[in-house]
């Protein structure tokens, strides 16, 4: 199959040492929000999960009572809406997946919860396929409401390019162009795909003396009982 390979990109966060960038993930969710959550649901993520990493807490209510959330049944078993709370999910776009596929040529969006662990080059992929639309190459015809992106997996992808420069506005005056919007897009799913990752990197720090300690101890120990029977 013919698909391009993604580059390998500097990310701010890494798999060992560095944390995520605060800042990146807040512009991320800027253009989710505007941009992506019309088609892509991210349903795993919950206004409460932003608290502390990119928004604070009166930021984050204020995010969530901008959607109405459908609950109940209330007494009388009538379902209702409400202004969201920090405690609901992101809500998604399409109520299911027919009426997904209906809106977008047959195509359907995928969930993008777990997007940069779903395929070979995670958020190198995502940077590269966001970035990646260009005209197709000579013999190779493109049916109507598909494009050509060569990094996405049989060259025809349903979804046209979205990110352009000053799609959107940022709030905090970075100039939009296209690539700080795809980049920053990726490391605000790279974060809702793990948003463990800096308390895990936090955990294994904290663990990691004791643990050093208790190995050198231990091979101390074994020499010492050991050096009679050299
Ligand atoms: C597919 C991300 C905006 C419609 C995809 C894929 C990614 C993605 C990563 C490919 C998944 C895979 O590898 O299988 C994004 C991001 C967006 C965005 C980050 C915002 C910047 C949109 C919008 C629409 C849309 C606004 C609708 C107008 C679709 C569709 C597919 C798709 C229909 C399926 C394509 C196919 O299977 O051929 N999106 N998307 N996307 N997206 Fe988006």
């Amino acid at each position: 199959e013919l698909v391009a390979h993604a580059p390998k990109y500097q990310w701010p966060h890494g798999d060992w040492i560095e944390s995520f960038d605060a800042r990146s993930i807040r512009r991320g969710y800027e253009v989710f929000k505007q941009v992506c959550a019309a088609c892509h649901s991210l349903k795993y993520i919950a206004y409460r999960n932003l608290v502390g990493v990119s928004h604070t807490e009166e930021e984050a209510k204020a995010e969530a009572a901008e959607v109405m959330v459908t609950d109940g049944p209330d007494e009388s078993g009538e379902m209702f809406q409400r202004p969201g709370k920090l405690s609901d999910l992101f809500q998604p776009p399409y109520p299911n997946e027919e009426a997904a596929r209906h809106a977008n040529n047959g195509a359907y969006p995928p969930d993008l919860s777990l997007i940069t662990n779903a395929r070979h080059g995670k958020e190198d992929y995502l940077f590269a396929l966001l970035t990646g639309y260009c005209d197709p190459p000579a013999g190779v015809t493109i049916s109507e409401g598909q494009a050509y992106n060569p990094y996405f997996p049989g060259g025809a992808i349903g979804m046209p390019q979205m990110l352009y420069d000053e799609v959107i506005e940022y709030s905090d005056g970075t100039p939009a162009t296209a690539s700080q919007l795809a980049k920053d897009v990726s490391c605000f799913l790279k974060w809702a795909t793990e948003p463990e990752h800096d308390q895990r990197q936090r955990i294994f720090w904290r663990i990691f003396p004791v643990i050093s300690v208790l190995f050198v101890a231990t091979w101390v120990v074994k020499r010492s009982k050991w050096s009679s029977l050299k």
